[in-house]
């Protein structure tokens, strides 16, 4: 199977006491790609300095609505100087999480969500959305800015808002989440969605795949995500870890030379 982890934070400090090792074991695991996005700026420099040393990974850059507290103007300035990096191919993740009770206020989140996508429209780079318990607020910042496209990372959404979100151009991305009991949701999405939208992930550490759930995730598990994918679409796991690893390739613009 070849593989495209399109969402793992190898930045993590999760990864601290074998980053090196697992990353390096990737390549013999079937898993060609892995792109790192940023959760604030010291997160967002981790990413890029990991795509540095590693031919397959690549990197975003963007702050996370949990770690948007801080936010400074300033700060824009300092993401515009890590996406002009060659291997920074997108601006993310940012969004939206109305989950968690102590996250910073729903007025400062859409501010910097915002904020990111007037860059990212700037870089003409894509876009990586986290949407937790926000699906109505996040879908209008998504209207607010129709020439910025993006993927939505561990969709969570309905069946109505996926459609919407396919006119609107965007790609939906799936985790270990699909393999989980309560996964009816999502897999109905899988289902109707057009294979050439459809990106897989792990977002490693968190979310591994059962029956690996509960455990440190890693890349090395995002085939049971594209097996998952290929029982709904009817193809071989083979099949669907192709298409999602050329989606992936063609959305955030890797070109083969550059591997
Ligand atoms: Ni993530």
């Amino acid at each position: 199977m070849r593989l495209f982890d399109t969402h793992a934070h190898y930045d993590s400090g999760a990864f601290n006491a074998d980053r090196q090792e697992i990353l390096a074991s990737m390549p013999g695991r079937g898993v060609e790609l892995i792109l790192d996005p940023g959760c604030d700026l010291e997160s967002s420099r981790r990413a890029v300095e990991l795509a540095e040393r590693f031919p397959f990974v690549y990197a975003a850059v963007g702050v996370h609505p949990s770690d948007c507290g801080p936010w400074e103007e300033s700060w824009l300035e300092e993401l515009r100087a890590l996406a002009a990096h060659p291997k920074v191919k997108a601006v993310g993740e940012i969004g939206l999480d109305y989950y968690w009770k102590d996250n910073p206020a729903h007025d400062l989140q859409q501010r910097v969500f915002h904020a990111q996508m007037e860059l990212a429209e700037e870089l003409g780079l894509p876009v990586i959305v986290h949407d937790r318990e926000a699906h109505q607020d996040c879908l209008e910042v998504v209207k607010a800015h129709p020439k910025v496209t993006g993927v939505y990372h561990c969709y969570s959404g309905s069946l109505e808002d996926a459609k919407t979100l396919i006119r609107l151009g965007w790609m939906l991305s799936f985790t270990g989440v699909v393999t989980y009991k309560n996964a009816r949701r999502s897999l109905e999405v899988i289902q109707w969605m057009p294979m050439d939208r459809l990106m897989i992930e792990t977002d490693a550490p968190y979310l591994a795949p059962e029956p690996f759930r509960g455990r440190r995730n890693d890349s090395g598990y995002v085939y049971r995500v594209a097996e998952t994918v290929a029982q709904v679409k009817g193809m071989s796991p083979e099949e669907a870890a192709e298409a999602a690893l050329e989606n992936g390739k063609r959305f955030f613009r890797i070109e083969e030379d550059t591997l």
